[in-house]
């Protein structure tokens, strides 16, 4: 169910801004592409950056004491998923489900 879905890469998501990226925002958006609509959320902190987003990609990897499927999950989840980190500077995670 895509309620389900969303909410969890929601709380994923939004969890990650908390406690790797020390703070954010979010901003959640209805789009649209030809006759589809959908919702695209959107997760900006200015935190330390994902060094390796290809490790951070991977299932089970954390740095901290996580379960490490928050990304990988979230991924999965969601019909689009684009990760845009710049170390020392902050994260960018946008993600879209498509009704
Ligand atoms: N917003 C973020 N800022 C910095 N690092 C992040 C952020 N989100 C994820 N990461 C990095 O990616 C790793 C994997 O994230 P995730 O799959 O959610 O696992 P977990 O949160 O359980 O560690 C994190 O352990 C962290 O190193
Ligand atoms: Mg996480």
């Amino acid at each position: 169910m895509n309620q389900t879905k969303i909410i969890t890469a929601a709380s994923e998501l939004g969890r990650n801004v908390l406690e790797h990226g020390l703070g954010g925002d979010v901003h959640i958006e209805r789009v649209q592409r030809q006759e589809k609509i959908g919702l695209r959320m959107t997760f900006t902190d200015s935190g330390p950056g994902i060094e390796n987003v290809n490790l951070a990609l991977t299932d089970g990897y954390t740095s901290k004491n996580g379960l490490g499927l928050g990304l990988t999950g979230s991924k999965r989840l969601m019909d689009e998923f684009e990760l845009t980190s710049i170390p020392g500077q902050g994260t960018t995670v946008s993600v879209t489900k498509w009704k």
